[in-house]
């Protein structure tokens, strides 16, 4: 964790929680100067959730900004209930919506547009890791977002680097593993943009209460996505604690 880098806890609840999980939340959770803490909820609960003192984001929007699209959720209206962040690029979004590249360039573009901090998530699937291509996927992950967006979002966005292989799997990055990485994207970034120098990088993949510590204390790791441990109320609090 850098001097110059505030710390970030993002949690992601994806389809998980409830509204009184979400009560216990507001009542426990408190903001710290020391550290942004943002609680991306499924959208029902954006309302509900604008009223705690942490940062509330959404997991995903629409790249339009109105029209029509049957179910999908433009980020005007995702402001409008208090969402200040939105993750975009979900490995899962990419999975189960076969969300591409340029799809989520565009989302970003329609975040930023709007105002608000997305979380652009990347991260390669196990293969790609045993092939040893991992620096030249996330690269190509980055770089369709730089082709949409300019390379002035890379100082107005959020990279959470979320190999596949460890989201929900327990197979958590060794700190070196995350740091290797988000090295890379950090030298990318900057020689794209030498303001990304300040742009927070988090790590997520089955980070919990005993292993955030020590993949914090790396230089380049800013602070966590954090899925599954987001649901526990003394875990979440705990990683929020080692971020500090
Ligand atoms: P996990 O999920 O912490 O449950 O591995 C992280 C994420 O998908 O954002």
């Amino acid at each position: 964790m850098s001097n110059v880098r505030k710390p970030m806890v993002a949690g992601n609840w994806k389809m998980n929680g409830s509204l009184a999980l979400l009560h216990t939340f507001i009542s426990e959770l408190k903001a710290s100067p020391l550290l942004d803490t943002v609680l991306c909820v499924p959208y029902p609960y954006l309302a509900a959730a604008s009223k705690a003192s942490f940062k509330v984001g959404a997991q995903d929007c629409s790249q339009f900004e109105a029209g029509a699209h049957t179910g999908d959720i433009a980020v005007g209206m995702l402001q409008e209930l208090g969402a200040t962040h939105v993750i975009v690029g979900h490995s899962e979004r990419r999975q189960d919506h076969n969300e591409s590249n340029i799809a989520v360039a565009l989302k970003v573009q329609a975040v930023l547009n709007a105002g608000l901090t997305p979380i652009l998530c990347v991260g390669e699937p196990l293969k790609v890791r045993q092939a040893g291509n991992v620096n030249k996927f996330v690269f190509e992950q980055l770089q369709a977002v730089i082709e949409v967006c300019s390379k002035d979002f890379l100082e107005k966005c959020i990279i959470a680097y979320e190999p596949i292989w460890a989201i929900g799997t327990g197979k958590t990055a060794s700190p070196e593993q995350a740091q290797e990485v988000h090295q890379f994207i950090r030298t990318e970034i900057v020689k794209w943009n030498q303001n990304a120098v300040s742009t927070r990088l988090l790590y997520g993949g089955s980070v919990n209460a005993s292993n955030a510590h020590a993949l914090f204390a790396k230089p380049d790791i800013d602070g966590g996505l954090i899925g599954g441990a987001s649901l526990k109320i003394d875990d979440f609090i705990a990683i929020c604690n080692a971020a500090k």
